[in-house]
């Protein structure tokens, strides 16, 4: 099938009150699971690549890997660069043969994150790329960080998506990136998204820092010898009531990072004698394709859609 922009599929998902999975792509084994898990559940997919990933894998391999996906796999993903620094990254990506981009200017002032928002808007768009934005900071615990400023400001959220032209817009309801995310009670802002989709109606909305840090991968990778205790994520039912309204776009990075470290580590741990990549790898792999598929049906409601 074919890489396409994530345009139809937003428009579906707003209306249909589900959301599309954004997963992070980093080699061979993740791509195969995730596009697997969306033709087995017969869902729309979003891969995204983020500049840690173009260095590690580099563009040349991610590309090739996301079309023999698309060759080989019964169903139509979008390839969107993640947290996209500054214009030449986004530049590079578009003319590289990615169908989406995000421009990350949420650590500059308004006035410059339109600027440089709109200067990326104008350089997709006239190649057929769509551009997501982003208003607020998703900064983690301890970071000192003020509510006032960390949110995002409905206030601004008209302004922004008029001024710039684009397609979606990353928001800051309380969510924040890696597998630590909340000190106490999870929290998630919905006041907040509510009063931004009375200010800009119809209009996807994407939430960033939305692993659920499962609790059993957890559990299972600190039964193997790992450390990861006082993790915590974004509860799925918070996930599902935010797809039911404006959010479209929901991305998973650390779950995948889990799931494939607590297959790999089952092997390790368990068969001692173990020294062939291809065996922890399959059973890696499969990890991330079950997780990806409890997703789709249980968090994101994209099952059977397409
Ligand atoms: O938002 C960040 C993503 O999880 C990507 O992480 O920069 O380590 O590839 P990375
Ligand atoms: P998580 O760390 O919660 O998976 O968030 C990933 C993300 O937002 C990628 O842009
Ligand atoms: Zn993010």
């Amino acid at each position: 099938m074919a890489l396409v922009t994530t345009t139809e599929m937003f428009r579906k998902a707003y209306e249909g009150g589900y959301a599309i999975g954004a997963f992070n792509i980093n080699n061979m084994e993740i791509i195969q699971a995730i596009t697997e898990a969306a033709e087995e559940a017969k869902s729309p997919v979003i891969l995204q690549v983020s500049a840690g990933a173009r260095k590690y894998a580099k563009h040349a391999y991610l590309m090739a890997l996301a079309k023999a996906a698309a060759e080989d796999c019964n169903v139509d993903f979008a390839l969107h660069l993640d947290h996209g620094a500054d214009f030449e990254i986004c530049k590079s990506c578009i003319d590289g043969g990615f169908t989406s981009v995000m421009i990350d200017g949420s650590k500059y002032s308004f006035e410059e994150n339109i600027a440089l928002t709109k200067k990326v808007v104008d350089y997709a768009h006239e190649r057929g790329v769509v551009v997501e934005g982003e208003l607020g900071k998703l900064v983690g615990i301890g970071s000192g960080v003020s509510d006032d400023d960390m949110y995002t400001n409905p206030d601004e959220v008209e302004e922004f998506v008029a001024r710039t032209g684009v397609d979606s817009l990353a928001i800051a309801i309380g969510t924040s990136h890696g597998a630590f995310k909340f000190a106490g009670e999870p929290r998630l802002r919905f006041d907040i998204l509510e009063e931004i989709m009375k200010r800009i109606p119809g209009f996807p909305i994407v939430l960033h820092g939305a692993s659920s840090v499962i609790p059993e991968l957890i559990d299972e990778i600190n039964a193997t010898g790992g450390n990861l205790s006082g993790a915590k994520g974004v509860p799925e039912e918070l996930l599902r009531q935010a797809a039911r309204l404006a959010v479209c776009k929901i991305n998973i990075d650390s779950d995948i990072r889990l799931a494939m470290t607590a297959g790999v580590r089952r092997v390790i741990a368990g068969q001692p004698e173990a020294f062939d990549p291809r065996q922890y790898l399959t059973v890696g792999r499969d990890e991330v394709k079950k997780m990806v598929l409890h997703k789709i049906y249980n968090v994101l409601g994209s099952a059977n859609t397409l």
